[in-house]
């Protein structure tokens, strides 16, 4: 589909108030434009009345007005009566600028709110890996910027195009009745102008690609320079980040210094025609008034309509301009939408069980070039409780993503109640599955929501227990504003460990038959840490648990532990055997316990 009827999609939705918008604009235009001949014939009919120049009565649109029946030739009473018309042709011409500047406008902003609506619906769906094609300065950019400049395109610049196009067909309709000599002018210019604005365009749209690229570029770094100004104030290292800013913001600056100098010179060329053209109009005019064929109240009204011609061509230079501006984001807003998420669903999706048997069989899974997971094999009925180790990179968070589909494997299977994943409907698989991530992610709201994220009408007795059993309660009660105190970007700073808490009292609201902690109690001392988990499986003993850790002490009570090296298992079994195996899980038991046992005594002390 090409851009336009992309964005036509989008704006045939609103076809009512474009209508209207436009035959609005249409009266307004032709009341504006029979304006000169009205003041043409007022001047040289009832203001400046000569008997001996003027031939007959004038004729054409206001030829009734000098009949007689509102006042004789060259009185007071005919100029009144010329008046009071010019006074309702303005009044009208308002009223329908008025109409058409409110229905475009809502049609404008109906347009972009569905367009926001569909590019965030869009970022909900996409999995991780399309996802990963865009950065958040150019996701900022498609849904901020981008969104309002095809809004402008589709409604205030059509409409200006259509309003000029009009405007040249009825000015020259209305010059070529006064004389139609007066066509001269736009038949002799229109070749070389025409060349000049294609022209135009291109050079537009080659400088606004680089305009577009310059922005999302500054919106990255300014985006990440907000959420990671601490970071960058705690390596002191303001002033490498202030050098990439200044780079980029030079790099925008020079992009619009082409611009403003491309514009400059196409404009000053465009005021060249628009002059050339007025003063051979006038000297037109002047021959045609000097061998008698026109008086000189039509002089002035073919002055004005030429200056009306000229000046719409600037506006349809203009108009190109912002068009080509547009159209590179129209490109970019269209891009976005019709990526298609890797995860496709099942045509007959099935539902999923409330007792899922998770089953991985030969799993592997290829990220980029990168094999991230190699002949994965695990069982796991439903209440087993799986510990999952291995050093940093070795594949956890993404096995542990796999099985809500996430990432989609590629090769092997994953099967619930030996249906394979990719059979179950997406909302039901993932409603399996309650999730706590490595990275802790709160949003700007108070504790309570954030807890009841999942089940925002949840009642209070809930999220209350919610936090107890992820040991939230007594940090959160200790609060000025207890659950009520504002968390995330725009609220209180929370500690690392108090994150982690919320964020598994948020994924344990959810009460999904399997609850994945992917590192979710790393900063914990081993303590709280120690309770926590006691807490979770007390609550819900019958669940599955999935506990990916760095710590053995978190994992010591799981049923099986697997440990994983560059995306393989290369231990499993319970602590106890893989402790007796003496292999990498064992080396690190003895690393994290003084003397064998699992030293806890000196920590805890917080609450
Ligand atoms: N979205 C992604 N695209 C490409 N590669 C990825 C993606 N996510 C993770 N990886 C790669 O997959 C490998 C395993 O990553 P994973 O996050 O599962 O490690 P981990 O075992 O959880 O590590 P950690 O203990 O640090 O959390 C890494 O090499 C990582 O670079
Ligand atoms: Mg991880």
């Amino acid at each position: 589909m090409s851009n336009l009827s992309f964005g036509a999609g989008y704006w045939k939705k609103q076809l009512p108030l474009t209508v209207l918008s436009y035959l609005s604009s249409f009266i307004a235009i032709v009341t504006d434009l029979s304006l000169p001949l009205l003041t043409a014939a007022m001047l040289d009919y009832a203001v400046c009345y000569d008997p001996s120049k003027a031939a007959g009565t004038p004729d054409g649109i206001f030829g009734f007005l000098f009949t007689g029946k509102y006042g004789a030739l060259g009185t007071m009473k005919l100029f009144l009566s010329c008046a009071a018309v010019f006074l309702v042709i303005l009044l009208l011409r308002l009223i329908f600028i008025y109409i058409k500047n409110i229905s475009f406008q809502r049609a404008g902003l109906r347009m972009e709110s569905d367009l926001r609506d569909d590019t965030y619906k869009k970022l909900m769906q996409l999995d991780g890996s399309a996802l990963s094609g865009f950065n958040t300065g150019e996701l900022m950019t498609v849904m901020n910027r981008d969104i309002v400049m095809v809004k402008e395109m589709y409604t205030r610049v059509f409409i200006s195009f259509f309003d000029s196009v009009t405007v040249m067909i009825v000015t020259c309709i209305f010059l070529s009745s006064i004389s139609p000599w007066m066509l001269l002018i736009p038949v002799a210019i229109s070749p070389a102008l025409i060349f000049t604005l294609i022209r135009y365009a291109r050079t537009m749209k080659v400088i606004f690609t680089d305009v577009r690229r310059a922005y999302s570029d500054i919106n990255l770094t300014v985006q990440e320079n907000i959420r990671g100004v601490r970071l960058v104030r705690a390596f002191a290292n303001e002033t490498y980040e202030e050098e990439k800013f200044r780079r980029d913001n030079y790099r925008m600056r020079d992009v619009m210094f082409r611009l403003d100098d491309k514009m400059a010179k196409y404009n000053t060329f465009f005021d060249g025609f628009m002059q050339i053209a007025y003063v051979s109009a006038i000297i037109i005019c002047v021959f045609l008034v000097l061998n008698g064929s026109l008086m000189v109240g039509a002089l002035t009204a073919a002055g004005a309509y030429v200056m009306k011609i000229m000046s719409h061509i600037t506006q349809i230079s203009q108009n190109i301009s912002n068009m080509q501006r547009q159209t590179v984001s129209l490109g970019r807003l269209k891009n976005f939408l019709e990526t298609e998420s890797g995860i496709r669903e099942y045509p007959e999706a099935l539902c999923a069980s409330a007792r899922p048997h998770i089953r991985m069989e030969n799993v592997s899974l290829t990220l980029g070039d990168k094999q991230v997971l190699k002949n994965i094999t695990l069982d796991i009925p439903y209440g087993k409780k799986v510990g999952i180790m291995g050093g940093t990179g070795s594949g956890k968070s993404v096995l542990l993503k796999s099985l809500s589909r996430v990432f989609d494997v590629t090769s092997g299977e994953i099967s619930i109640d030996g249906q394979n994943v990719r059979k179950y409907a997406l909302d039901a698989l993932r409603n399996e599955f309650a999730y706590v991530f490595q990275d802790v992610f709160l949003f700007s709201h108070t504790i309570d929501a954030n807890i009841a994220f999942y089940d925002p009408e949840a009642p209070e007795e809930d999220v209350r227990d919610a936090a107890e059993t992820a040991q939230a309660a007594r940090f959160v009660e200790k609060l000025e504003d207890g659950y009520e105190t504002v968390v995330g970007e725009r609220g209180l700073g929370l500690s690392g460990g108090q994150k982690q808490r919320l964020s598994v009292a948020r994924a344990l609201m959810k009460r999904a038959p399997v609850l994945i902690l992917d590192d979710a109690s790393s900063a914990l001392d081993m303590a709280t840490e120690k309770k926590l988990l006691k807490a979770v499986k007390e609550k819900t003993p019958e669940n599955t648990l999935l506990i990916a850790a760095h710590r053995v002490s978190s994992v010591m009570d799981c049923d099986e532990i697997v440990y994983l090296q560059d995306g393989e298992i290369v231990e499993r079994g319970t602590a106890k055997e893989l402790i007796s195996l003496g292999g990498r899980f064992a080396s690190i038991y003895r690393m994290q316990t003084a003397d064998g046992q699992l030293d806890d005594s000196s920590y805890g002390k917080e609450d």
